[in-house]
């Protein structure tokens, strides 16, 4: 009997569409130049781990008190993600079993605030300036159900103005005081939220998606000294499967594992929880700590290199591993931006800048992140070889010529850094 039974070869058999699909997206993440900050390359241990027959396994409940019996395997897997997220962030308690970004951050919601009560705020950066669809847009139920009041960015300096975050704070004394954003390339500094949140008397929770890989890895710096509670996915930097994780303090624990189960979940996904446990098991090791770095290191450097070649970081550069580009000085839209890029292979997003004169299905922004050219091994070197390759299209649209050397660039580098080499 075979100790892991997921089947390519049985894949192919009973559904070759779907197969030929998967083959056609591997094939993607292999020729393509993959600058979506959000996006990276889960390990093959992560991939293996998220095909297990653990998916097969009801587990309502939490390790060692389920509503079924048979748990003693995967609370063996989630004992380990929960242990291990405690020990790489230095946290009182981890929840692991959120499926998504988007459900951790409603789960914090449903434990700390009543959606009946409209006296009961969050502080939270608004979407336009970075903030994220959950962070009170009213097209999500963040918005929709309780009620947010947005802080903006300086519009000189394009970066957290915290006497205007205090201001609010104090106008509007919220319950839960947010920070951590979705198109945000500078260091937030957490101490000072905490300051305004006590202050108040709220809670301050920070949503690290987008750079908790970096805190693993020490290249950003943590919010868990700072914060009651601190969400992430866990597929972006942290470079492990599709979900997310909740930490926080040792006060708070029981509110948020009720509010993630049963209020919000049902059945925990425990094949994704053993990705996790496998991802923050990598994120552990020595060299992720390289990586973090690079993946600033990188970031940097290609920001720089777009500068040089006429385009506008925002907030002049990036403390993180992504940066966000004002085409207006090219007199170009950040959809028709996306959109030339892809053309040559390279894979970003349009993203409104702050105070974006336009609206955000066009935006005069494009947001690049190195999170997963720097997996590849990529390092400040490549990165101006990507600008010149952005660069050269964007500047030159009709230019069948530049598109064509960009592609090269593209082409060249991919093949430099293969992603999933076979040895892999
Ligand atoms: C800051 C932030 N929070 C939450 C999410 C939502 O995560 P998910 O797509 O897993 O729901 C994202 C996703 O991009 C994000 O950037």
């Amino acid at each position: 009997m075979k100790d892991y039974v997921a089947s390519w070869e049985a894949l192919r058999r009973t559904d070759p569409e779907i197969a030929e699909a998967m083959v056609d997206e591997l094939r993607r993440e292999r020729t393509m130049l993959r600058l979506i900050a959000s996006e990276n390359y889960a390990s093959p241990a992560v991939l293996a781990a998220l095909a297990s027959t653990m998916t097969n396994k009801y587990a309502e409940g939490y390790p060692g008190r389920r509503y079924y019996g048979g748990c003693e395997f995967v609370d063996v897997a989630e004992s380990l993600a929960i242990e291990r997220t405690k020990e790489l962030f230095g946290a009182d308690h981890a929840n692991v079993q959120p499926h998504a970004g988007a459900s951790a951050n409603l789960a914090v919601y449903g434990a700390f605030l009543d959606p009946k009560r409209t006296d009961e705020k969050v502080l939270g950066l608004v979407l336009a300036h970075g903030g994220h669809l959950t962070h009170g847009s009213p097209v999500n139920v963040s918005g929709k159900w309780f009620n947010f009041v947005g802080y903006e960015v300086d519009k000189d300096t394009e970066v957290i103005d915290m006497d205007r975050v205090r201001d609010l704070a104090r106008e509007h004394r919220p319950r839960i005081i947010l920070a951590g954003f979705t198109a945000y390339p500078r260091a937030i500094d957490f101490a000072a939220f905490r300051q305004v949140a006590d202050e108040v008397g709220a809670l301050f929770m920070v949503d690290a998606s987008h750079f908790i890989g970096l805190v693993a890895g020490g290249a950003y710096p943590s919010p868990v000294p700072y914060a009651d509670v601190v969400t992430f996915t866990t597929h972006k930097t942290l470079r492990g499967p599709r979900g997310a994780i909740i930490l926080c303090r040792a006060e708070h624990a029981k509110a948020i594992d009720r509010a993630v189960f049963p209020m919000m979940q049902g059945g925990p996904l425990e094949n994704v929880i053993a990705a996790k446990a496998v991802a923050l098991k990598e994120a552990m090791a020595p060299e992720f700590r390289d990586y973090a770095e690079r993946t600033v290191r990188t970031a940097r450097a290609l920001a720089a290199a777009l500068a040089e070649e006429g385009l506008r970081p925002v907030s002049g550069g990036t403390d993180s591993h992504l940066a966000l580009v004002d085409l207006q000085p090219i007199g170009m839209t950040g959809a028709d931006a996306e959109r030339l890029c892809e053309g040559v292979d390279v894979a970003l997003n349009k993203n409104a800048i702050p105070f974006d004169p336009l609206p955000p299905t066009t935006s005069s922004g494009i947001r690049v992140g190195t999170p997963a050219v720097a997996t590849l091994g990529m390092d400040e070197p490549e990165m101006r070889e990507i600008a010149l390759a952005i660069a050269g299209v964007l500047r030159a649209p009709e230019d069948e010529s530049a598109r064509a050397r960009a592609r090269g660039r593209v082409r060249d580098l991919t093949e430099r850094f293969p992603a999933y080499p076979d040895e892999g």
